[in-house]
């Protein structure tokens, strides 16, 4: 996909941080948008700030991307108000600690929901309206460099964000086989500065543990304070999404944006490659925490 200008973008998880910046950079490029989130208040609040800035359109629909009803609802406001879909960023995703056996069923089905089960509807919901439109489009999945890189002592996501980028990498394959008109990309980001380390504010009520959480540990409290400081000095989002486009427009698989990420990559495939174990614990937590190029 080459042009923009006067095309049609939906985003999810538009209401904040990389979903945010992405809108404002379809905005720039001349596009209309669909921003879906499921925070209504910030929602309304970044739609109003972003239509102030462009003669197009800008239209906020409160969504849940966990439920495919509401995909579905995404997709028909948009086809009926706007006129189509040509660039769809499944971007909303949450952070959820834990490891596998500690985490609760509830746990478990809300990371899935909106981190992987939510990529696979968006699938499901747009790429057949995208193939009836016969125009040129392009699908932007939000992973993570955790989609790519081994364990990282949070289970729940990195399952998710792995099962991204495989659904990815089969849809690339499979929209060239179908001989379609739309190219696919997986974003791999490091850390970004946004607001996933808060992510619990939307976790739906039915979702939500019934018993209290654990105390943390003062161990626990140094290892969340840590990863909180490497968030906020990680990269801006306005500039992943420049990174982003550059990668549509060159119909580029794979969007890795922190360089120093790529000797994790490299070490995980040798390991695999020569029956070799990973590092563990506090040396894998500081090769994680060095800082960005
Ligand atoms: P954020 O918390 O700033 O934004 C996420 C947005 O998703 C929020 O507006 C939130 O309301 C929305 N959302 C949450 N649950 C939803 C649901 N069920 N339905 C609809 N919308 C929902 O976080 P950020 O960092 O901008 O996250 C965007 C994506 O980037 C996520 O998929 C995340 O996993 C991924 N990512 C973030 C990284 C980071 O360091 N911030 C690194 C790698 C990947």
């Amino acid at each position: 996909m080459q042009d923009f200008a006067g095309k049609v973008a939906v985003i999810t998880g538009a209401a904040s941080g990389i979903g945010k910046a992405l809108t404002e950079k379809c905005i720039a490029e001349g596009m209309h948008v669909v921003m879906a989130d499921i925070e209504e208040a910030a929602l309304e609040k970044a739609a109003a700030e972003l239509q102030a800035t462009t003669n197009n359109q800008v239209l906020p629909i409160v969504a849940n991307v966990a439920m495919e009803a509401e995909l579905r609802k995404v997709r028909d406001e948009a086809v009926e108000t706007l006129g189509g879909v040509h660039l769809l960023f499944n971007n909303a995703g949450v952070g959820g600690g834990g490891n596998s056996w500690n985490a609760t069923q509830k746990d478990w089905d809300w990371v899935f929901g909106v981190n992987l089960w939510s990529v696979i509807y968006g699938l499901r919901v747009f790429v057949p309206q995208m193939i009836a439109q016969e125009t040129p489009c392009h699908i932007v999945n939000t992973a993570s460099i955790a989609g790519i890189i081994g364990g990282s002592t949070n289970a729940l996501y990195s399952v998710t964000k792995h099962g991204v980028v495989a659904l990815t990498e089969n849809l690339s394959v499979d929209l060239k086989e179908e001989d379609t008109n739309i190219g696919c990309s997986v974003l791999c980001p490091g850390f970004v500065n946004t607001n996933i380390f808060n992510s619990g504010r939307n976790r739906p009520a039915d979702l939500a543990n019934r018993e209290d959480p654990q105390p943390l540990t003062p161990e626990d409290e140094q290892r969340i304070a840590m990863f909180q400081e490497i968030l906020r000095q990680g990269m801006q989002p306005a500039e992943i999404a420049e990174i982003v486009f550059d990668a549509i427009r060159a119909d580029r698989l794979y969007i890795l944006t922190h360089d120093h990420f790529d000797e994790m990559i490299r070490d995980r495939a040798e390991n695999m490659i020569n029956g070799t174990n990973p590092l563990m614990g506090e040396a894998a937590l500081a090769n994680l925490a060095k800082p960005a190029d």
